[in-house]
């Protein structure tokens, strides 16, 4: 399992968000895309790792690949930190299965689709345009749609987060983009599944000596620049659940970029000196 990422070691790690940071959706001739890919190709491909952390479950990801022009990540983890690609190409890859089984214990998970669905204002996020055994429901990530916003919705989070607690159900609550919420197990997000492959990393002697550097936009990217001793680049374009957690955690080690998406990832590569010369 993933011989050619854990045999060497790699002088330096991105790890970044795909929706609204690597890939500007607004951005219909992905310029800023394409110059980043550039820069990774010229100065980063032969010595470091390319990860892709995204919200997507892998059938999205692979509909998201055919959109737009993305490079070829070294790793994937898709689904909100819960599953994670060491092959990240083909149709159907296989996600690792030391970090599935460690989200399985005390994950309930039929526990936590009936508690949710006593919520009037959830509504189950469904991909109208894949087969139902493809949309985001996943084995460790349940998702939804909030139907309010604001402080409305911070109440309906948490009302669900104390039912699911009250049935023991051991769960972590997500909510993305003021609209998104996903119900993933307690031990689970972009930030534990980046300290599950840091781990096997560091365990197989190959610690990066640039370090790692964190991308994000939105909620599910807030854990991601918890992840200890890593940099951090929030991109212009972030929302507020994002600029909240990086404006009470300001640092030296979290760059809030000037520009937008894969723009400030460039911007923030050449803030950290990051770039070989
Ligand atoms: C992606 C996923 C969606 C999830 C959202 C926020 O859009 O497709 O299921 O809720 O990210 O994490
Ligand atoms: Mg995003």
């Amino acid at each position: 399992m993933a011989a050619n990422v854990l045999s060497h070691p790699h002088r330096f790690i991105l790890v970044s968000d795909l929706d609204w940071t690597m890939v500007d959706h607004n951005d219909k001739e992905n310029k800023a895309l394409n110059a980043f890919n550039q820069l990774w190709e010229s100065k980063f491909a032969k010595d470091s790792l390319l990860v892709f952390s995204t919200g997507r479950s892998h059938a999205l990801y692979s509909e998201l690949r055919k959109e737009v022009p993305l490079g070829n990540p070294d790793v994937l983890v898709c689904s909100v930190g819960t599953e994670i690609f060491f092959e990240a190409a083909g149709t159907s890859p296989e996600a690792n299965k030391d970090w599935a089984a460690e989200l399985d214990q005390g994950w309930d998970r039929a526990k936590a689709i009936e508690i949710a669905g006593k919520f009037s204002e959830l509504s189950p996020q469904a991909s109208s345009s894949l087969p139902k055994t493809q949309h985001e429901q996943r084995p460790h990530k349940l998702s939804y749609y909030v139907g309010v916003k604001g402080d409305e919705a911070k109440g309906v989070i948490s009302r669900l987060q104390d039912a699911l607690s009250q049935a023991g159900v051991r769960a972590k609550l997500i909510y993305s983009g003021g609209v998104d919420l996903d119900i993933l197990p307690e031990g689970a997000s972009k930030g534990k599944g980046l300290e599950f492959l840091l781990r096997q990393i560091k365990e197989a002697g190959n610690a990066p000596k640039d370090g790692v550097m964190v991308c994000g936009d939105s909620g599910n990217d807030v854990e991601l620049f918890a992840v200890p001793g890593v940099r951090g680049c929030m991109v212009v374009n972030a929302h507020d659940e994002l600029k909240d957690w990086c404006n009470a955690n300001a640092s030296p080690q979290i760059f809030q970029a000037s520009q937008r998406c894969a723009g400030g990832i460039s911007e923030a590569l050449e803030h950290f000196k990051l770039i070989s010369q």
